[in-house]
């Protein structure tokens, strides 16, 4: 089949202003968006531009937006999203980043407020025998929200981020909650200047839309929610029962 890929290009050293280019591109529909990406910058146009690295998932640099939606090209089957012969698939970089050039944005400020709820074990003492181990149970807790890759998918695909740029971002506040759930952590107070404050966790206003966007099916939504009591719990036994956002 042939599919037309409708691609949002901008390069600021040379252009205004962005503008959309078609390419036309023979695929099968078992084929991978990222493989038809591919064939447009081996065999049509070196200068586009866009982010990939491991083809299969893992290493989250080739997020996008396709067809409107924020997810990986390398984890998106043609058929998928072109049903019928010269259908017509839009991709587009991925929204509240600046572009850097065509696909590729600058995702400096989303690694930023990764780094700022301070992704690693907070322990008040080293362990007592070697290893700091947890039961099964324990570790299940917060089994899903390990399986980030800091895609970014969900950052696009968060609607606060329109008015409140400043928010956290789904992403940071999945790795809060990795660690604040994890059994062996004692960094709630260390994190809480960064998330209970007005762009910290109670931005988070429940939309979904991150949840939906996860590549690696996390629990985005719940995890926040889960956090958000976390935070709530330790208002309260410090006497300060309205977070900032009311
Ligand atoms: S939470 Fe999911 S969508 Fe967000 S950065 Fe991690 S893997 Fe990507
Ligand atoms: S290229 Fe690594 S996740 Fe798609």
């Amino acid at each position: 089949m042939q599919v037309t890929l409708k691609i949002r290009r901008y390069n600021p050293e040379t252009d205004d202003q962005p503008y959309y280019q078609d390419y036309l591109v023979e695929v099968d529909p078992n084929e991978r968006l990222l493989d038809a990406l591919m064939e447009v910058k081996r065999f049509q146009d070196g200068s586009l531009a866009f982010r990939k690295s491991c083809a299969h998932g893992v290493c989250g640099s080739d997020a996008m937006r396709i067809n409107g939606r924020d997810g990986l090209a390398c984890k998106t089957l043609i058929k998928d999203v072109a049903t019928e012969d010269k259908a017509t698939v839009v991709l587009e970089p991925l929204r509240h980043f600046p572009v850097q050039r065509d696909l590729i944005v600058d995702q400096s400020e989303f690694f930023r407020k990764y780094r700022e709820v301070k992704p690693f074990l907070i322990a008040d003492a080293p362990p007592a025998a070697g290893e700091f181990r947890q039961s099964q149970e324990q570790r299940l807790r917060f089994d899903d929200a390990t399986n980030c890759i800091l895609c970014a998918s969900c950052y696009s695909a968060c609607p606060m981020f329109d008015e409140h740029p400043e928010f956290l971002g789904p992403a940071a506040l999945v790795q809060a909650f990795r660690f604040l759930a994890d059994s062996r952590d004692r960094g709630l107070d260390q994190r809480l200047p960064v998330l209970d404050q007005p762009g910290g966790v109670w931005r988070c206003q429940n939309h979904f839309q991150c949840t939906l966007a996860c590549p690696r099916s996390i629990l985005i939504t719940k995890r926040i929610n889960e956090t958000k009591r976390m935070v709530q719990k330790r208002r309260d036994e410090q006497g300060e029962p309205t977070h900032p956002n009311e």
